[in-house]
């Protein structure tokens, strides 16, 4: 693979964002969505991911809300999201937009995240809309109840059915149309609103970077496409990266 000219693009570029996916965390050991053993191939999202399967049976969804916790909970980042928290640090305007709610790019080290479909880790309360943080694994009580109000709390995700917040689907668009290069990470860029940032950063004028093991529909629009693990691809190019120009 030949990474040259993107690095040298990447000396020259000040403002970088990330759009990353379910795929940068497969070589962690989390199912992704659609791919081979994906949790959609499993469970129908319908019966999982909705506001109304929530207002169903919210201990069931609890119940697989907590087997995913449980999947999560062990497992550490990988090189992938390791390289990019550090790059926070060496790209004066670096962003990182994600469609994972894993949490792993916290816990790489990262901090300018902006998480569009919410956090596994969260829980928000049906009455009052407080969000609150719990890392129990396995929960203690199931459904969770609000510790004020004693409410019903549920997942602090985007189900299928519900838009994301306003404020940080405009984050996310300002991000991207201001950023010079974008690298989209691990995602099969066919969910939206994430699946149109990458587009109106190209439209924008900035570079497109699309790392992936498979093509996807964003693959005609990339300026630079590498086909292969994230895990892999990520430690490579940082390791060019910080040969000197
Ligand atoms: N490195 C790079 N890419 C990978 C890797 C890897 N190791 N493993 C898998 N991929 C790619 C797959 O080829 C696929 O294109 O990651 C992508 C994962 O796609 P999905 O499973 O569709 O996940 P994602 O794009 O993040 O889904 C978007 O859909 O289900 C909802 O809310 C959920 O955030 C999720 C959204």
């Amino acid at each position: 693979m030949d990474f040259l000219p993107l690095i040298k693009l990447l000396h020259q570029t000040k403002h970088v964002t990330v759009l990353t996916g379910a795929g940068i965390s497969a070589e962690s050991g989390i199912p992704t969505f659609r791919g081979k053993n994906g949790l959609w191939k499993k469970y129908r999202a319908e019966d999982l991911a909705t506001p109304s399967a929530f207002n169903r049976d919210p201990k069931l969804i609890w119940e697989w809300y907590d087997w995913r916790r449980g999947l999560i909970a062990p497992v550490e980042p990988n090189p992938g999201h390791k390289v990019l928290a550090r790059w926070e640090k060496i790209f004066s305007d670096f962003a990182l937009i994600t469609q994972n709610i894993d949490g792993l790019h916290w816990k790489a080290g990262s901090k300018n995240i902006v998480e569009l479909h919410g956090n596994i880790w969260k829980m928000r309360c049906t009455e009052e809309e407080t969000i609150i943080e719990n890392f129990d694994s396995p929960l203690k009580e199931i459904p969770p109840r609000c510790p004020s109000c004693g409410a019903l709390l549920r997942p602090h995700v985007v189900w299928f059915g519900e838009s994301l917040s306003p404020s940080t689907i405009q984050k996310a668009f300002a991000l991207s149309s201001q950023c010079e290069v974008m690298f989209v990470i691990g995602t099969s860029a066919i969910v939206q609103p994430a699946a149109s940032l990458p587009l109106s950063a190209a439209e924008a004028g900035a570079k497109i970077v699309e790392i992936n093991i498979d093509p996807t529909p964003l693959s005609p629009y990339a300026d630079f496409s590498f086909k292969g693990k994230a895990g892999e691809i990520l430690p490579l190019i940082d390791n060019e990266l910080r040969k000197k120009p």
